[in-house]
Protein backbone atom coordinates (compact mmCIF):
# COMPACT_ATOMS: atom_id res chain seq x y z
CA UNK A 1 0.00 0.00 0.00
CA UNK A 2 2.57 2.32 0.78
CA UNK A 3 3.87 1.91 -2.27
CA UNK A 4 0.92 2.52 -4.47
CA UNK A 5 1.08 5.86 -2.18
CA UNK A 6 4.15 6.62 -2.94
CA UNK A 7 4.20 5.55 -6.74
CA UNK A 8 1.52 8.32 -7.56
CA UNK A 9 3.54 10.89 -5.55
CA UNK A 10 6.49 10.11 -7.97
CA UNK A 11 3.89 9.75 -11.40
CA UNK A 12 2.93 13.50 -9.97
CA UNK A 13 6.30 14.85 -9.36
CA UNK A 14 7.16 13.11 -12.98
CA UNK A 15 4.03 15.54 -14.71
CA UNK A 16 5.06 18.28 -12.71
CA UNK A 17 8.89 18.31 -14.04
CA UNK A 18 10.86 18.01 -11.17
CA UNK A 19 14.24 17.85 -11.83
CA UNK A 20 15.86 15.30 -8.69
CA UNK A 21 14.60 14.82 -5.35
CA UNK A 22 17.73 14.65 -2.37
CA UNK A 23 16.63 11.48 -0.12
CA UNK A 24 15.94 12.44 3.18
CA UNK A 25 16.42 10.43 6.57
CA UNK A 26 12.42 9.61 6.65
CA UNK A 27 12.39 8.30 2.94
CA UNK A 28 14.89 5.36 3.94
CA UNK A 29 12.19 4.09 6.98
CA UNK A 30 10.58 1.79 4.15
CA UNK A 31 14.45 0.40 3.15
CA UNK A 32 16.80 0.85 -0.13
CA UNK A 33 14.93 -1.72 -2.28
CA UNK A 34 11.55 0.35 -1.79
CA UNK A 35 12.74 3.71 -2.51
CA UNK A 36 15.10 1.81 -5.89
CA UNK A 37 11.50 0.50 -6.89
CA UNK A 38 9.90 4.08 -6.61
CA UNK A 39 13.02 5.41 -8.18
CA UNK A 40 12.77 3.39 -11.84
CA UNK A 41 9.08 4.68 -11.75
CA UNK A 42 10.69 8.28 -11.57
CA UNK A 43 11.82 10.41 -14.69
CA UNK A 44 14.63 11.95 -12.26
CA UNK A 45 17.33 10.65 -10.45
CA UNK A 46 16.95 10.20 -6.52
CA UNK A 47 20.62 11.71 -5.71
CA UNK A 48 22.09 11.39 -2.44
CA UNK A 49 26.37 11.53 -2.09
CA UNK A 50 26.54 9.64 1.21
CA UNK A 51 24.47 6.65 1.45
CA UNK A 52 27.20 3.77 1.13
CA UNK A 53 26.51 -0.33 1.13
CA UNK A 54 28.02 -1.37 4.34
CA UNK A 55 29.94 -4.20 2.36
CA UNK A 56 30.74 -2.98 -0.70
CA UNK A 57 31.30 0.72 0.16
CA UNK A 58 30.33 1.48 -2.80
CA UNK A 59 27.03 4.52 -3.05
CA UNK A 60 23.84 3.40 -3.70
CA UNK A 61 22.10 6.32 -5.14
CA UNK A 62 23.28 9.01 -7.76
CA UNK A 63 25.40 11.73 -5.79
CA UNK A 64 24.54 14.54 -7.94
CA UNK A 65 22.97 15.45 -11.64
CA UNK A 66 23.95 18.64 -13.73
CA UNK A 67 20.84 20.36 -15.24
CA UNK A 68 20.80 23.44 -18.08
CA UNK A 69 17.95 26.09 -17.07
CA UNK A 70 18.61 28.54 -19.34
CA UNK A 71 21.85 29.58 -20.29
CA UNK A 72 23.09 27.91 -16.77
CA UNK A 73 24.88 24.72 -16.31
CA UNK A 74 23.62 23.85 -12.79
CA UNK A 75 24.68 20.84 -10.58
CA UNK A 76 22.49 19.81 -8.02
CA UNK A 77 24.33 17.27 -5.31
CA UNK A 78 22.09 15.27 -2.21
CA UNK A 79 23.48 14.75 1.21
CA UNK A 80 21.60 12.76 3.40
CA UNK A 81 21.21 13.47 7.36
CA UNK A 82 21.12 10.04 9.71
CA UNK A 83 19.90 7.08 9.71
CA UNK A 84 16.40 6.21 10.57
CA UNK A 85 15.93 4.68 14.20
CA UNK A 86 15.14 1.04 14.68
CA UNK A 87 15.64 -0.50 11.53
CA UNK A 88 18.69 -3.03 10.35
CA UNK A 89 20.33 -1.54 7.76
CA UNK A 90 23.05 -2.99 5.04
CA UNK A 91 24.61 0.51 4.02
CA UNK A 92 25.83 3.17 6.16
CA UNK A 93 25.87 7.09 5.80
CA UNK A 94 28.97 8.27 5.50
CA UNK A 95 30.21 11.82 6.79
CA UNK A 96 29.48 14.85 4.89
CA UNK A 97 32.50 16.36 4.79
CA UNK A 98 34.36 13.26 3.28
CA UNK A 99 31.28 12.88 1.40
CA UNK A 100 31.56 16.44 -0.36
CA UNK A 101 35.17 16.07 -0.48
CA UNK A 102 34.94 13.81 -3.01
CA UNK A 103 31.87 14.77 -5.07
CA UNK A 104 32.39 18.34 -5.79
CA UNK A 105 35.97 16.88 -7.06
CA UNK A 106 34.10 15.01 -9.75
CA UNK A 107 31.52 18.05 -10.48
CA UNK A 108 32.98 19.75 -14.47
CA UNK A 109 34.84 23.11 -13.99
CA UNK A 110 32.47 25.00 -16.06
CA UNK A 111 28.93 25.17 -13.81
CA UNK A 112 27.21 28.37 -12.97
CA UNK A 113 25.84 27.53 -9.76
CA UNK A 114 26.05 24.62 -7.51
CA UNK A 115 22.75 23.62 -5.06
CA UNK A 116 22.88 21.56 -1.93
CA UNK A 117 19.86 18.88 -0.96
CA UNK A 118 21.05 18.80 1.93
CA UNK A 119 19.04 16.80 5.18
CA UNK A 120 21.81 17.11 7.68
CA UNK A 121 21.07 19.98 10.83
CA UNK A 122 20.92 23.87 10.28
CA UNK A 123 24.54 23.77 12.26
CA UNK A 124 25.96 21.53 10.11
CA UNK A 125 24.76 23.22 6.99
CA UNK A 126 26.16 26.59 8.14
CA UNK A 127 29.10 24.84 8.41
CA UNK A 128 29.19 23.70 5.10
CA UNK A 129 28.55 27.15 3.85
CA UNK A 130 31.95 28.24 5.77
CA UNK A 131 33.41 25.47 4.01
CA UNK A 132 32.27 25.18 0.68
CA UNK A 133 32.22 28.38 -0.78
CA UNK A 134 31.40 26.96 -4.24
CA UNK A 135 27.76 26.02 -3.18
CA UNK A 136 25.70 28.46 -3.46
CA UNK A 137 22.25 27.22 -2.40
CA UNK A 138 21.45 24.62 0.07
CA UNK A 139 17.67 23.83 0.28
CA UNK A 140 17.89 22.40 3.30
CA UNK A 141 14.75 19.50 4.44
CA UNK A 142 14.55 17.96 8.13
CA UNK A 143 12.48 17.66 11.34
CA UNK A 144 13.79 20.20 13.33
CA UNK A 145 13.43 23.04 10.14
CA UNK A 146 10.61 25.28 10.58
CA UNK A 147 9.59 28.83 9.82
CA UNK A 148 10.50 30.46 6.51
CA UNK A 149 13.70 31.86 7.51
CA UNK A 150 16.07 32.53 4.73
CA UNK A 151 19.86 33.09 5.69
CA UNK A 152 22.98 34.11 3.76
CA UNK A 153 26.51 32.58 5.44
CA UNK A 154 28.88 33.29 3.23
CA UNK A 155 27.95 33.34 0.10
CA UNK A 156 25.24 30.69 0.30
CA UNK A 157 21.64 31.19 0.68
CA UNK A 158 20.30 28.47 3.24
CA UNK A 159 16.53 27.85 2.80
CA UNK A 160 13.51 25.91 3.54
CA UNK A 161 9.97 25.67 3.43
CA UNK A 162 7.73 25.03 6.85
CA UNK A 163 7.11 21.16 7.51
CA UNK A 164 4.26 19.20 6.32
CA UNK A 165 3.70 20.95 2.86
CA UNK A 166 1.46 22.83 3.70
CA UNK A 167 3.39 25.75 1.62
CA UNK A 168 5.30 25.56 -1.78
CA UNK A 169 8.86 27.53 -1.36
CA UNK A 170 9.49 29.69 -4.30
CA UNK A 171 13.07 31.23 -4.66
CA UNK A 172 13.44 33.64 -7.59
CA UNK A 173 17.13 34.05 -8.61
CA UNK A 174 18.63 36.59 -10.81
CA UNK A 175 21.95 35.30 -11.36
CA UNK A 176 25.08 37.17 -12.20
CA UNK A 177 28.52 36.31 -13.71
CA UNK A 178 30.30 37.57 -10.32
CA UNK A 179 28.52 34.49 -8.91
CA UNK A 180 27.85 36.38 -5.71
CA UNK A 181 24.86 37.32 -3.63
CA UNK A 182 24.40 40.98 -2.96
CA UNK A 183 24.86 41.07 0.90
CA UNK A 184 26.01 44.28 2.57
CA UNK A 185 25.94 47.00 -0.16
CA UNK A 186 29.52 47.72 -0.15
CA UNK A 187 30.89 50.51 -1.93
CA UNK A 188 34.18 50.34 -3.88
CA UNK A 189 35.49 52.08 -1.35
CA UNK A 190 34.27 50.25 1.28
CA UNK A 191 35.38 47.18 -0.24
CA UNK A 192 38.73 48.18 -0.48
CA UNK A 193 38.89 49.31 3.25
CA UNK A 194 37.38 46.44 4.28
CA UNK A 195 40.24 44.24 2.26
CA UNK A 196 43.28 46.79 3.41
CA UNK A 197 41.81 46.18 6.99
CA UNK A 198 41.91 42.12 6.61
CA UNK A 199 45.45 42.49 4.98
CA UNK A 200 46.61 44.55 7.59
CA UNK A 201 45.36 41.55 10.15
CA UNK A 202 47.14 39.40 7.96
CA UNK A 203 50.55 40.60 8.46
CA UNK A 204 50.04 41.33 11.91
CA UNK A 205 49.61 37.67 12.32
CA UNK A 206 52.20 36.63 9.50
CA UNK A 207 54.95 38.54 11.96
CA UNK A 208 54.30 36.42 14.80
CA UNK A 209 55.20 33.45 13.24
CA UNK A 210 51.80 32.61 11.33
CA UNK A 211 47.95 31.71 12.24
CA UNK A 212 49.43 28.31 13.20
CA UNK A 213 51.94 29.20 15.60
CA UNK A 214 50.09 32.61 16.91
CA UNK A 215 47.18 30.82 17.80
CA UNK A 216 48.78 27.51 19.25
CA UNK A 217 46.63 27.39 22.50
CA UNK A 218 43.39 29.15 21.06
CA UNK A 219 41.80 26.89 17.88
CA UNK A 220 38.62 28.96 18.63
CA UNK A 221 40.44 32.11 17.46
CA UNK A 222 42.64 30.17 14.91
CA UNK A 223 39.17 28.95 13.23
CA UNK A 224 37.69 32.36 13.20
CA UNK A 225 41.22 33.80 11.93
CA UNK A 226 40.83 31.44 8.80
CA UNK A 227 37.23 32.42 8.62
CA UNK A 228 38.66 36.04 8.55
CA UNK A 229 40.96 34.95 5.53
CA UNK A 230 38.82 32.95 3.52
CA UNK A 231 36.26 36.29 3.92
CA UNK A 232 39.28 38.12 2.51
CA UNK A 233 39.72 35.83 -0.64
CA UNK A 234 36.20 36.42 -1.19
CA UNK A 235 35.91 40.49 -0.95
CA UNK A 236 39.35 40.57 -3.14
CA UNK A 237 37.69 37.95 -5.51
CA UNK A 238 34.70 40.27 -5.71
CA UNK A 239 36.65 43.03 -6.14
CA UNK A 240 38.46 41.71 -9.27
CA UNK A 241 35.07 41.31 -10.95
CA UNK A 242 33.56 44.38 -10.40
CA UNK A 243 33.20 46.71 -12.90
CA UNK A 244 35.16 50.05 -13.00
CA UNK A 245 32.76 52.04 -10.73
CA UNK A 246 31.31 55.38 -12.67
CA UNK A 247 32.11 58.79 -10.83
CA UNK A 248 31.52 56.94 -7.42
CA UNK A 249 28.40 55.24 -7.59
CA UNK A 250 28.91 51.48 -7.99
CA UNK A 251 27.13 49.83 -10.66
CA UNK A 252 28.00 45.83 -9.44
CA UNK A 253 26.26 43.13 -11.13
CA UNK A 254 25.55 41.16 -7.55
CA UNK A 255 23.32 38.27 -7.84
CA UNK A 256 19.56 38.53 -6.08
CA UNK A 257 17.14 37.02 -4.14
CA UNK A 258 13.88 36.78 -3.48
CA UNK A 259 11.95 33.89 -1.40
CA UNK A 260 8.05 33.96 -1.34
CA UNK A 261 5.58 31.09 0.37
CA UNK A 262 2.83 29.84 -1.35
CA UNK A 263 -0.03 28.85 1.30
CA UNK A 264 -2.08 25.49 -0.17
CA UNK A 265 -5.15 26.34 0.73
CA UNK A 266 -8.29 24.81 0.15
CA UNK A 267 -9.56 27.81 -2.33
CA UNK A 268 -6.73 26.75 -5.03
CA UNK A 269 -8.11 24.22 -7.15
CA UNK A 270 -6.61 20.97 -8.25
CA UNK A 271 -4.88 20.33 -11.30
CA UNK A 272 -6.99 17.73 -13.17
CA UNK A 273 -3.95 15.31 -14.12
CA UNK A 274 -2.23 14.73 -10.59
CA UNK A 275 -5.98 14.30 -9.04
CA UNK A 276 -6.44 11.60 -11.71
CA UNK A 277 -3.09 9.94 -10.35
CA UNK A 278 -4.53 10.33 -6.71
CA UNK A 279 -8.05 9.08 -7.15
CA UNK A 280 -6.08 6.09 -9.07
CA UNK A 281 -3.58 5.08 -6.40
CA UNK A 282 -6.43 5.73 -3.62
CA UNK A 283 -8.22 2.77 -5.69
CA UNK A 284 -5.12 0.54 -5.80
CA UNK A 285 -4.75 0.91 -2.05
CA UNK A 286 -8.31 -0.06 -1.31
CA UNK A 287 -8.02 -2.70 -3.22
CA UNK A 288 -5.12 -4.19 -1.50
CA UNK A 289 -6.37 -3.17 1.57
CA UNK A 290 -9.37 -5.75 1.06
CA UNK A 291 -6.56 -8.05 0.09
CA UNK A 292 -5.28 -7.83 3.62
CA UNK A 293 -8.33 -8.17 5.28
CA UNK A 294 -9.17 -11.03 3.48
CA UNK A 295 -6.31 -12.90 3.94
CA UNK A 296 -6.30 -12.76 7.30
CA UNK A 297 -9.73 -13.78 7.10
CA UNK A 298 -8.87 -16.47 5.58
CA UNK A 299 -6.06 -17.33 7.49
CA UNK A 300 -8.33 -18.84 10.79
CA UNK A 301 -9.65 -21.53 8.19
CA UNK A 302 -7.63 -24.56 7.99
CA UNK A 303 -9.36 -26.49 5.56
CA UNK A 304 -11.17 -30.04 5.29
CA UNK A 305 -7.60 -31.92 5.03
CA UNK A 306 -6.82 -31.15 8.02
CA UNK A 307 -9.12 -32.89 10.08
CA UNK A 308 -8.63 -35.42 8.29
CA UNK A 309 -5.75 -36.97 10.85
CA UNK A 310 -7.81 -36.94 13.80
CA UNK A 311 -11.30 -37.37 12.64
CA UNK A 312 -10.75 -40.16 9.49
CA UNK A 313 -14.32 -41.86 9.42
CA UNK A 314 -15.74 -38.47 9.96
CA UNK A 315 -13.69 -37.46 7.02
CA UNK A 316 -14.13 -40.24 4.79
CA UNK A 317 -18.18 -40.13 5.32
CA UNK A 318 -17.80 -36.37 4.41
CA UNK A 319 -16.23 -37.04 0.89
CA UNK A 320 -19.45 -38.88 -0.12
CA UNK A 321 -21.34 -35.76 0.49
CA UNK A 322 -22.23 -33.25 -2.12
CA UNK A 323 -21.14 -30.62 0.48
CA UNK A 324 -17.25 -31.37 -1.03
CA UNK A 325 -18.10 -31.20 -4.42
CA UNK A 326 -19.92 -27.72 -3.94
CA UNK A 327 -17.44 -25.68 -6.08
CA UNK A 328 -16.58 -28.40 -8.75
CA UNK A 329 -20.41 -28.30 -9.26
CA UNK A 330 -19.47 -24.82 -10.23
CA UNK A 331 -16.16 -25.03 -12.30
CA UNK A 332 -18.15 -27.90 -14.25
CA UNK A 333 -20.70 -25.43 -14.71
CA UNK A 334 -18.11 -22.56 -15.34
CA UNK A 335 -19.40 -20.76 -12.91
CA UNK A 336 -16.52 -20.42 -10.58
CA UNK A 337 -15.92 -17.23 -10.83
CA UNK A 338 -19.43 -15.71 -10.95
CA UNK A 339 -19.59 -13.55 -7.95
CA UNK A 340 -23.90 -14.43 -7.49
CA UNK A 341 -22.54 -18.23 -6.92
CA UNK A 342 -19.29 -18.49 -5.59
CA UNK A 343 -20.00 -17.80 -1.33
CA UNK A 344 -22.63 -20.55 -1.22
CA UNK A 345 -20.55 -23.02 -2.58
CA UNK A 346 -17.18 -22.56 -0.42
CA UNK A 347 -15.68 -22.40 2.98
CA UNK A 348 -15.55 -18.59 5.00
CA UNK A 349 -17.08 -16.56 2.77
CA UNK A 350 -20.90 -16.13 4.75
CA UNK A 351 -21.48 -12.76 2.58
CA UNK A 352 -21.63 -11.99 -0.06
CA UNK A 353 -18.20 -10.20 -0.79
CA UNK A 354 -17.60 -9.97 -4.69
CA UNK A 355 -14.48 -8.36 -4.64
CA UNK A 356 -12.98 -11.14 -2.82
CA UNK A 357 -14.54 -14.16 -3.85
CA UNK A 358 -11.72 -14.70 -6.52
CA UNK A 359 -9.29 -15.08 -3.73
CA UNK A 360 -10.12 -17.39 -2.41
CA UNK A 361 -7.32 -20.56 -1.86
CA UNK A 362 -7.87 -23.89 -3.12
CA UNK A 363 -7.65 -25.34 0.78
CA UNK A 364 -11.03 -23.91 1.44
CA UNK A 365 -12.99 -24.55 -2.13
CA UNK A 366 -15.85 -26.85 -1.44
CA UNK A 367 -18.44 -26.18 1.55
CA UNK A 368 -15.67 -27.92 4.02
CA UNK A 369 -16.08 -29.21 7.64
CA UNK A 370 -14.98 -25.67 8.99
CA UNK A 371 -18.34 -23.92 7.28
CA UNK A 372 -20.28 -25.89 9.34
CA UNK A 373 -18.38 -26.28 12.62
CA UNK A 374 -15.93 -22.85 12.38
CA UNK A 375 -12.41 -21.66 11.82
CA UNK A 376 -10.32 -24.23 13.11
CA UNK A 377 -6.78 -23.47 13.16
CA UNK A 378 -6.32 -22.84 16.32
CA UNK A 379 -8.54 -25.94 16.94
CA UNK A 380 -6.33 -28.68 15.03
CA UNK A 381 -2.90 -27.27 16.91
CA UNK A 382 -4.72 -28.22 20.34
CA UNK A 383 -7.98 -29.62 19.98
CA UNK A 384 -8.67 -29.52 23.89
CA UNK A 385 -8.04 -26.04 24.14
CA UNK A 386 -9.77 -24.71 21.56
CA UNK A 387 -13.04 -26.35 21.09
CA UNK A 388 -15.54 -26.07 17.76
CA UNK A 389 -19.38 -26.00 17.74
CA UNK A 390 -20.49 -29.56 17.75
CA UNK A 391 -23.94 -29.46 17.48
CA UNK A 392 -24.42 -27.32 14.47
CA UNK A 393 -27.34 -25.08 14.63
CA UNK A 394 -29.93 -24.71 11.76
CA UNK A 395 -29.03 -21.12 11.09
CA UNK A 396 -25.45 -21.85 9.90
CA UNK A 397 -27.38 -24.10 7.64
CA UNK A 398 -29.65 -21.58 6.52
CA UNK A 399 -27.27 -18.64 5.23
CA UNK A 400 -26.70 -21.36 1.87
CA UNK A 401 -30.20 -23.37 2.09
CA UNK A 402 -31.92 -20.19 1.44
CA UNK A 403 -36.01 -20.38 -0.17
CA UNK A 404 -34.28 -19.23 -3.83
CA UNK A 405 -31.68 -22.00 -3.80
CA UNK A 406 -32.88 -25.12 -1.82
CA UNK A 407 -36.58 -25.44 -1.45
CA UNK A 408 -36.97 -28.03 0.13
CA UNK A 409 -34.75 -27.80 2.97
CA UNK A 410 -35.74 -29.78 6.06
CA UNK A 411 -32.64 -29.54 9.27
CA UNK A 412 -34.08 -32.55 11.16
CA UNK A 413 -34.23 -34.69 8.75
CA UNK A 414 -30.53 -33.68 6.27
CA UNK A 415 -28.73 -32.77 9.65
CA UNK A 416 -28.04 -36.54 9.38
CA UNK A 417 -26.64 -36.32 6.05
CA UNK A 418 -24.00 -34.40 6.55
CA UNK A 419 -21.45 -36.98 7.39
C1 LIG B 1 -21.57 -22.63 2.94
C2 LIG B 1 -22.89 -23.00 2.46
C3 LIG B 1 -23.58 -24.19 3.06
C4 LIG B 1 -23.83 -24.47 4.38
C5 LIG B 1 -23.40 -23.64 5.61
C6 LIG B 1 -24.56 -25.67 4.41
N1 LIG B 1 -24.74 -26.14 3.14
FE1 LIG B 1 -25.67 -27.84 2.63
N2 LIG B 1 -25.22 -27.49 0.67
C7 LIG B 1 -24.61 -26.40 0.19
C8 LIG B 1 -24.44 -26.54 -1.23
C9 LIG B 1 -23.80 -25.49 -2.15
C10 LIG B 1 -24.95 -27.77 -1.59
C11 LIG B 1 -24.98 -28.36 -2.99
C12 LIG B 1 -23.63 -28.79 -3.37
C13 LIG B 1 -23.59 -29.38 -4.77
O1 LIG B 1 -24.50 -30.10 -5.14
O2 LIG B 1 -22.60 -29.07 -5.45
C14 LIG B 1 -25.44 -28.35 -0.35
C15 LIG B 1 -26.02 -29.57 -0.27
C16 LIG B 1 -26.57 -30.11 0.88
C17 LIG B 1 -27.20 -31.37 0.98
C18 LIG B 1 -27.33 -32.32 -0.10
C19 LIG B 1 -28.53 -32.02 -0.90
C20 LIG B 1 -28.66 -32.95 -2.03
O3 LIG B 1 -29.80 -33.34 -2.28
O4 LIG B 1 -27.64 -33.27 -2.62
C21 LIG B 1 -27.63 -31.53 2.28
C22 LIG B 1 -28.38 -32.66 2.88
C23 LIG B 1 -27.23 -30.35 2.98
N3 LIG B 1 -26.55 -29.53 2.10
C24 LIG B 1 -27.43 -30.13 4.31
C25 LIG B 1 -26.93 -29.13 5.06
C26 LIG B 1 -27.10 -28.96 6.49
C27 LIG B 1 -27.96 -29.86 7.38
C28 LIG B 1 -26.41 -27.86 6.83
C29 LIG B 1 -26.25 -27.28 8.20
C30 LIG B 1 -25.94 -28.19 9.27
C31 LIG B 1 -25.81 -27.35 5.61
N4 LIG B 1 -26.13 -28.13 4.55
C32 LIG B 1 -25.02 -26.26 5.57
C33 LIG B 1 -24.19 -25.32 0.91
C34 LIG B 1 -24.19 -25.26 2.29
C1 LIG C 1 -27.44 -18.50 -1.15
C2 LIG C 1 -26.55 -19.62 -1.41
C3 LIG C 1 -26.37 -20.09 -2.85
C4 LIG C 1 -26.03 -19.35 -3.93
C5 LIG C 1 -25.84 -17.85 -4.01
C6 LIG C 1 -25.91 -20.28 -5.03
N1 LIG C 1 -26.12 -21.52 -4.61
FE1 LIG C 1 -26.08 -23.21 -5.74
N2 LIG C 1 -26.78 -24.26 -4.18
C7 LIG C 1 -27.01 -23.82 -2.91
C8 LIG C 1 -27.55 -24.88 -2.07
C9 LIG C 1 -27.92 -24.75 -0.61
C10 LIG C 1 -27.66 -25.99 -2.88
C11 LIG C 1 -28.22 -27.32 -2.48
C12 LIG C 1 -29.63 -27.28 -2.90
C13 LIG C 1 -30.43 -28.45 -2.42
O1 LIG C 1 -30.32 -29.48 -3.06
O2 LIG C 1 -31.13 -28.27 -1.43
C14 LIG C 1 -27.15 -25.59 -4.20
C15 LIG C 1 -27.06 -26.42 -5.30
C16 LIG C 1 -26.55 -26.05 -6.53
C17 LIG C 1 -26.39 -26.97 -7.64
C18 LIG C 1 -26.67 -28.45 -7.62
C19 LIG C 1 -28.11 -28.73 -7.48
C20 LIG C 1 -28.89 -28.24 -8.63
O3 LIG C 1 -29.79 -27.40 -8.38
O4 LIG C 1 -28.64 -28.68 -9.73
C21 LIG C 1 -25.89 -26.26 -8.66
C22 LIG C 1 -25.55 -26.73 -10.04
C23 LIG C 1 -25.73 -24.89 -8.20
N3 LIG C 1 -26.13 -24.82 -6.90
C24 LIG C 1 -25.23 -23.88 -8.96
C25 LIG C 1 -25.24 -22.56 -8.56
C26 LIG C 1 -24.89 -21.46 -9.42
C27 LIG C 1 -24.49 -21.59 -10.87
C28 LIG C 1 -24.99 -20.34 -8.69
C29 LIG C 1 -24.79 -18.92 -9.13
C30 LIG C 1 -25.60 -18.51 -10.22
C31 LIG C 1 -25.39 -20.75 -7.35
N4 LIG C 1 -25.52 -22.11 -7.32
C32 LIG C 1 -25.59 -19.89 -6.32
C33 LIG C 1 -26.74 -22.52 -2.47
C34 LIG C 1 -26.44 -21.46 -3.29
C1 LIG D 1 -22.83 -29.30 6.57
C2 LIG D 1 -22.35 -29.12 7.89
C3 LIG D 1 -21.23 -29.99 8.40
C4 LIG D 1 -20.08 -30.30 7.77
C5 LIG D 1 -19.65 -29.88 6.40
C6 LIG D 1 -19.31 -31.09 8.72
N1 LIG D 1 -19.97 -31.28 9.85
FE1 LIG D 1 -19.33 -32.25 11.51
N2 LIG D 1 -21.13 -32.00 12.35
C7 LIG D 1 -22.18 -31.33 11.81
C8 LIG D 1 -23.34 -31.46 12.66
C9 LIG D 1 -24.72 -30.83 12.37
C10 LIG D 1 -22.93 -32.23 13.77
C11 LIG D 1 -23.75 -32.70 14.90
C12 LIG D 1 -24.35 -34.00 14.50
C13 LIG D 1 -25.26 -34.54 15.51
O1 LIG D 1 -25.26 -34.06 16.64
O2 LIG D 1 -25.93 -35.53 15.17
C14 LIG D 1 -21.52 -32.53 13.57
C15 LIG D 1 -20.74 -33.23 14.43
C16 LIG D 1 -19.34 -33.37 14.32
C17 LIG D 1 -18.45 -33.92 15.34
C18 LIG D 1 -18.80 -34.38 16.74
C19 LIG D 1 -19.72 -35.51 16.82
C20 LIG D 1 -19.29 -36.73 16.10
O3 LIG D 1 -20.03 -37.13 15.20
O4 LIG D 1 -18.27 -37.34 16.50
C21 LIG D 1 -17.21 -33.91 14.80
C22 LIG D 1 -15.95 -34.37 15.45
C23 LIG D 1 -17.33 -33.37 13.47
N3 LIG D 1 -18.63 -33.09 13.20
C24 LIG D 1 -16.24 -33.21 12.60
C25 LIG D 1 -16.39 -32.84 11.31
C26 LIG D 1 -15.32 -32.91 10.35
C27 LIG D 1 -13.90 -33.34 10.66
C28 LIG D 1 -15.81 -32.48 9.18
C29 LIG D 1 -15.13 -32.42 7.86
C30 LIG D 1 -14.42 -33.59 7.43
C31 LIG D 1 -17.20 -32.13 9.40
N4 LIG D 1 -17.52 -32.39 10.69
C32 LIG D 1 -18.05 -31.58 8.43
C33 LIG D 1 -22.18 -30.59 10.61
C34 LIG D 1 -21.16 -30.61 9.68
C1 LIG E 1 -4.73 -33.24 16.23
C2 LIG E 1 -5.99 -33.98 16.13
C3 LIG E 1 -7.17 -33.17 15.65
C4 LIG E 1 -7.32 -32.52 14.50
C5 LIG E 1 -6.27 -32.27 13.41
C6 LIG E 1 -8.68 -32.05 14.47
N1 LIG E 1 -9.33 -32.41 15.60
FE1 LIG E 1 -11.25 -32.08 16.04
N2 LIG E 1 -11.02 -32.95 17.80
C7 LIG E 1 -9.88 -33.59 18.25
C8 LIG E 1 -10.08 -34.11 19.58
C9 LIG E 1 -9.05 -34.86 20.40
C10 LIG E 1 -11.39 -33.78 19.92
C11 LIG E 1 -12.11 -34.12 21.20
C12 LIG E 1 -11.80 -33.01 22.18
C13 LIG E 1 -12.26 -33.37 23.55
O1 LIG E 1 -13.35 -33.96 23.64
O2 LIG E 1 -11.50 -33.06 24.47
C14 LIG E 1 -11.95 -33.08 18.79
C15 LIG E 1 -13.24 -32.55 18.74
C16 LIG E 1 -13.80 -31.98 17.63
C17 LIG E 1 -15.19 -31.53 17.56
C18 LIG E 1 -16.25 -31.64 18.65
C19 LIG E 1 -16.31 -30.36 19.46
C20 LIG E 1 -15.12 -30.16 20.30
O3 LIG E 1 -14.36 -29.20 20.08
O4 LIG E 1 -14.90 -30.99 21.22
C21 LIG E 1 -15.36 -31.03 16.33
C22 LIG E 1 -16.63 -30.38 15.76
C23 LIG E 1 -14.09 -31.12 15.65
N3 LIG E 1 -13.18 -31.74 16.45
C24 LIG E 1 -13.89 -30.68 14.36
C25 LIG E 1 -12.64 -30.66 13.77
C26 LIG E 1 -12.39 -30.03 12.52
C27 LIG E 1 -13.43 -29.31 11.68
C28 LIG E 1 -11.07 -30.20 12.24
C29 LIG E 1 -10.31 -29.69 11.07
C30 LIG E 1 -10.35 -28.29 10.87
C31 LIG E 1 -10.53 -30.94 13.35
N4 LIG E 1 -11.49 -31.19 14.25
C32 LIG E 1 -9.19 -31.30 13.42
C33 LIG E 1 -8.69 -33.69 17.54
C34 LIG E 1 -8.45 -33.13 16.33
Amino acid sequence: MALANSLAIIKCFNFMGYDTIGIATHDLQMGIPFLKELEKEASFPFLSANIVDKKSGALEFTPYTLINKGNLHIGIVGITGQLPENTENSYVIQDWQQALDKTLQQLPEDMDMLVLLSNLSHDENISIARKYQDIHIILEAGQSLNGQQLQLVDNTILTHTPKEGKYVGELKIDWQKAKTWQTEHLSHMELRNEIDRLNWFKNRIDKRGGAQEAYRQNPTALQDYNEKMQHLQRLQTELANRTEPKEDADIITYSSYQQSLHPLRPAILDEPQTTQILKNSRKTANTLRRKKDVSQRFDVYAGSDSCKSCHEFIYESYQKTSHSTAFSTLVNKADDNNPNCIFCHVTGLPERLAHIQALIPQRLQQVGCEACHGPGKQHIQNPAAHRLTQAVPETICLTCHTEDHSDDFNYTRDVGLVH
